[in-house]
């Protein structure tokens, strides 16, 4: 039987995921909901949902199975946290929470009541990405030891039209862009054990760059820039970088070395991307074909409700996402102590996706 959906939160990332969404034959999107109800409203005419209006009008729809929560950050675990008490299962947009403390209570509680919690990033279930884990899973550059990750930009606040979350509290770069490039160091080396970070914030005030309040100052109240060296449980280090303060647009771009060679894996902000591998030895380079599946955000839900009537784990864990957290805060602690900060959590990434995986096709 297929599985019902309800979005709540129709902001700007709510296009992507309800073209997808309601492309997907084993999902029914039955509901959209947001604090604005008229823009609930008009996301869910958009894409022809049957049902909009408030989370507490969506929470009681019993045709409501995940609970898809693409609201601000700051709220991300007090509305995953209704649902799971409503009986839900939770997809949760990037990052699943902002301490450890509440994620776990969320975990904990989605456990007692026989819910599940997955969350962002699910580009890491793009083919791109896919490709490249078979490709390191396969030995071609040898085990890996080091990996650089940077993510710099002038900031977001020149496109997205509501952009203070980005700059306070739960915000700022590392809590926006880091979830994409940590999970993914962590779907290679293995969960992380200690980090030592450090950074700044460039200005005291951004101006809103599009939109209806273009030309409006707001305060920022958060690091936005954060460099990291990141040393992993199993050995091997990364070291990562996410800027908001550079004029120098460089995105996307992680390497991973290993005794045999080095991959230029594909933007983990995105579900698409070939991998180049630069092999030791003079043996050249090879472009490696992203092979799999084309659809994008809002893959995890589907994957997640698979999961959920196939019996088996979801490969977008809560506790892949609470262990990220884990990892960011550690990093914010790091800053503040000017010292090297260990990570308790261990996680282990899920398998990957089989190679003909057909988000388009009926199964269920
Ligand atoms: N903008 C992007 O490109 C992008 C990309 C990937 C992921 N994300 C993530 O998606 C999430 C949403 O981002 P966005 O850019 O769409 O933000 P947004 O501000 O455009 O939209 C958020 C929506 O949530 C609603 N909301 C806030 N609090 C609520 C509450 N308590 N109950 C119900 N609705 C509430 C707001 O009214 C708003 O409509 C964030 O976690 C962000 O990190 C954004």
């Amino acid at each position: 039987m297929t599985v019902g959906v309800g979005v709540v939160g129709a902001g700007f990332i709510s296009d992507a995921y309800l073209e997808n969404l309601t492309a997907f034959p084993d999902l029914r999107v039955e509901a959209v909901a947001d604090l604005d109800v008229e823009r609930a409203r008009a996301q869910a005419a958009k894409y022809g949902v049957p049902r909009s209006g408030s989370v507490a009008d969506l929470l009681a729809l019993p045709d409501v199975e995940i609970v898809v929560n693409l609201t601000v950050p700051a709220v991300h675990v007090e509305i995953s946290l209704a649902a799971v008490e409503a009986g839900k299962h939770v997809w949760t947009e990037k990052p699943i929470g902002l301490d450890r403390q509440t994620v776990r209570k969320l975990l904990d509680r989605a456990r007692e009541k026989g819910v599940r919690v997955a969350g962002a990033p699910d580009t890491l279930l793009g083919a791109g990405h896919q490709t490249a884990f078979r490709a390191l899973e396969a030995g071609r550059i040898g085990e890996p030891v080091t990996a650089l990750a940077l993510f710099q930009t002038p900031g977001p606040e020149g496109w997205h039209p509501a952009p203070e979350f980005l700059f306070q509290a739960g915000g700022g770069p590392l809590l926006d862009i880091g979830p994409y490039y940590l999970t993914q160091l962590v779907r290679v080396f293995g969960p992380v054990r200690k980090v030592t970070g450090a950074g700044g914030r460039g200005r005291a005030t951004r101006v809103i760059g599009s939109g209806p309040r273009a030309g409006t100052e707001f305060p920022v109240t958060v690091p936005t820039t954060v460099g990291a060296l990141v040393e992993f449980a199993r050995g091997g280090s990364a070291q990562v970088l996410f800027s908001f303060d550079s004029a120098v647009r460089r995105t996307g771009f992680v390497e991973v070395s290993g005794g045999l060679g080095t991959a230029v894996l594909p933007d983990p902000n995105r579900f698409d991307g070939s991998t180049v591998l630069h092999l030791a030895g003079g043996a050249g380079e090879e472009e490696v074909a992203a092979v799999g599946h084309g659809a994008s955000r809002g893959t995890g839900v589907l994957e997640l409700a698979r999961a959920v009537r196939g019996g088996v784990p979801e490969r977008a864990s809560g506790e892949l996402a609470f262990h990220v957290v884990d990892v960011m805060v550690a990093v914010e602690e790091s800053m503040e102590r000017g010292a090297g900060v260990e990570v308790d959590s261990r996680v282990e990434a899920g398998e990957l996706l089989p190679v003909g995986w057909d988000p388009f096709s009926r199964t269920l």
